[in-house]
């Protein structure tokens, strides 16, 4: 098995409870994200977060994000910083764009916010436009582009900001298989992309989400509670499942997303 060692804490929920009114939407919410760190590799993190339809996926990843407070309990960064609005690079569900601007003034807006890029701005763009093979998009507006390559942009627009953080809410639904594939490769290259880029997917689509992630997190209800928490979470890595590219060959997968399956 591929040796690796978890590190420092990036990301840590500490009894993150969400109400609304009288209602309990999440319960007592607790989990580490750690640095996973691989001998000669810049290695990052990547999460699946799910949970059955209505769960409380949106929120908890609104929560993450700094878009919303919990009623109590905290969500930090690197043990200490709580986190805020602009913390982490989300990706919505609908892929937003700024509908008024060309896919490269949006590109140039982002890779602006980063102080790594200085003076590269254009090549970085050109690189992973290229990469993310968006490259004849990049003069367009967002309405004269298809939906598999907004979300392509969006992705690369949030990536470019150069967050540690990458949040994307179902980024796999309305595609076809074909662009499924580029999706899959690209969240791959963003993840190895840096040793502290984390990325957090919450999807229903529980096979290609297991099928690229190093952790699985399962958000659903106790018998006789209101409100969910995570009521389990799966280490690929110690089941030899992460970081594999035919994964889904392997019968300790096929096994695992069982499991998944009936625990949701
Ligand atoms: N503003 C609100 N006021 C009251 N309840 C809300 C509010 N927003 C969300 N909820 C409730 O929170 C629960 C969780 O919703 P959430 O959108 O997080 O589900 P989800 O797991 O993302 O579902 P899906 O997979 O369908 O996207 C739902 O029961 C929803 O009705
Ligand atoms: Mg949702």
């Amino acid at each position: 098995m591929t040796p690796y060692t978890k590190e420092q804490v990036l990301l840590q929920a500490e009894n993150v409870c969400l109400n609304y009114g009288d209602k309990s939407v999440l319960r007592d919410i607790n989990f580490t994200i750690s640095n996973i760190v691989r001998p000669g590799m810049s290695q990052g993190q990547v999460i699946s977060l799910l949970g059955r339809s209505g769960i409380g996926k949106t929120q908890l990843f609104r929560l993450m994000a700094g878009l919303q407070q919990p009623n109590s309990g905290k969500i930090t960064l690197y043990g200490d910083k709580e986190v805020q609005a602009g913390d982490m690079g989300v990706v919505f569900q609908h892929y937003y764009l700024f509908e008024w601007k060309t896919i490269h003034q949006s590109l140039l807006m982002a890779t602006r916010q980063n102080p790594a890029l200085k003076g590269n701005e254009k090549e970085a763009i050109e690189k992973w436009a290229n990469a993310f093979e968006i490259t004849d998009s990049l003069h367009k507006y967002p309405h004269h582009l298809s939906g598999g390559q907004r979300q392509r942009a969006s992705i690369l627009q949030q990536l470019l900001k150069g967050s540690d953080f990458l949040l994307f809410d179902e980024p796999f639904s309305g595609l076809d298989v074909c662009v499924l594939d580029k999706v899959v490769d690209m969240l791959l290259q963003v993840s190895v992309s840096d040793e502290l880029k984390t990325l957090v997917i919450v999807s229903h689509d529980i096979e290609t989400s297991v099928a690229i992630s190093d952790t699985v997190f399962i958000l659903g209800k106790e018998e006789g509670k209101e409100g969910a928490t995570v009521k389990r979470e799966i280490d690929l890595l110690e089941r030899g499942l992460a970081w594999q590219k035919d994964v889904r060959r392997e019968q300790a997968f096929i096994d695992t997303l069982d499991e998944i399956k009936a625990s949701l």
